[in-house]
Order: C-alpha cells, then structure tokens, then sequence
C-alpha cells in the first residue's frame, strides 16, 4: 500500500474482523508506536502505556475479558450451554487474532481535566497507530467495551484502578476479508460556520 495519500488512507481503513493467523514483525509494530507517538499531547506528557498480547498470553486474556462480561452482566441472556459456546468462540476470537493491544494511561486526577486531556491523547496515538497501520497493510480493530473499567479485571491483568485508566484494546494483524466501506454523513448541515 505504499506511496498511498493520506486522504485515501483515513477513508480507505476499515475495522477488520477476520485476520490472517501471520504475526506482525515486532520491529515494524515498534515503529509504528514510535510513529504514532508523535500525536498530540498537552505538557508533553506522552501519556500512552501500551501492553502487546500475543501468542500464548491471547487465551488467557481472552478469558479474563469474558470473565468479565459475565462480571458485568453482559452475557447474561445466555443458557448455561450457550455460554459454553460462547467461551469457546471468544477463545477462537482471541487466538486466531495475532495481537490484542492494550492502550491505558497513568492516572493524575483521577477523572479530571488532566486525565481527560491525556485520554485524548491517547486517544489521537490509537488512530495514528490505526492508520500509519493500514499503510502498511495491517488491519485494526477498536474496542472499549465496559470491561476496560471493571476493577476486578484491571487487578487481574496486574493494574491498579486507582492508577491506571484503560483506553482501548485494539485487535491487530494482517486482513483476511476487509469489509465494504462504509460510508459517513456529509458534514454541511453540521457544521456551524460563527461570524461577526
Ligand atoms: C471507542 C470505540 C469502540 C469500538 N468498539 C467496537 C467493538 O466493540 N466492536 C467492533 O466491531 N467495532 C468497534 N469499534 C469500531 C467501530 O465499530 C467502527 O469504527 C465503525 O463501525 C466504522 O467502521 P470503520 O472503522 O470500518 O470505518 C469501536 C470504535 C471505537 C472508536
């Protein structure tokens, strides 16, 4: 996908669901977190922590997530069978995908302007990173579900609650099937234009 514009690279990726088992060359993704670093930040705090799951750390991630949505309710509609099976699909979702990233962030006041602004910051790398990515040819896909602020989970991965803020998880490898673009609203009627 080289020399692509960088219009055609925000309109062309997409959320990839099915990826090819083949990891990522840990070089590359290195590069690619160094090149996404150079998103905004305010105080230059570069506030981005980011932990990699790959190979054997997959299933057991995966597991701590379900966990979690049971925790959490989320699979609660679920016979005592279907949740059997359902264990079993998340398990091939997590270990057929090579890596599961895990974005999160120090803490400084707790829910306040400067988490916030970190937040977003955070925030801004993940999509750098989503795209510097598709460049290369590698798919993403952004989760955040309810689990990220589950403190029962973030103990469980070896966080503390009271210090870390988790961001996102992004699913990453090379794209099996990339789905059809989906096409956004045109802006004309929502932007307002303030003069005088
Ligand atoms: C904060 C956030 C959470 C998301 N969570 C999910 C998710 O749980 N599952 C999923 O398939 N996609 C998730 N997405 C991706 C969106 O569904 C996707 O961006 C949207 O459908 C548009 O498709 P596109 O990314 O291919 O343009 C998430 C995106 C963001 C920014």
């Amino acid at each position: 996908m080289g020399n692509i514009k960088l219009t055609d690279i925000v309109r062309g990726r997409r959320t990839i669901l099915d990826y090819k088992p083949q990891k990522i060359d840990e070089k590359l993704l290195v590069d690619l977190f160094n090149d996404a670093a150079y998103a905004p930040n305010h105080h230059m705090k570069e506030p981005w922590r980011i932990r990699v799951y790959e190979e054997d750390s997959r299933s057991g991630f995966g597991e701590k997530i379900v966990d979690s949505y049971i925790r959490l309710g989320l699979l609660k509609t679920l016979d005592k069978e279907k949740l059997v099976k359902a264990r079993k699909s998340y398990d091939r979702f997590f270990t057929t995908i090579p890596h599961h990233i895990l974005f999160y962030m120090d803490k400084e006041d707790d829910g306040g302007h400067l988490d916030e602004e970190n937040y977003a910051a955070v925030c801004a790398f993940i999509q750098n990173f989503q795209l510097l990515a598709w460049e290369k040819g590698i798919g993403t896909m952004w989760t955040a579900k309810e689990t990220l602020r589950d403190e029962v989970f973030i103990h469980e991965i070896g966080l503390l609650p009271e210090r870390h803020k988790l961001v996102a998880v992004v699913q990453a490898g090379y794209p099996n099937r990339v789905p059809k673009p989906r096409e956004r609203t045109p802006l004309d009627d929502r932007v307002e234009w303030v003069r005088g």
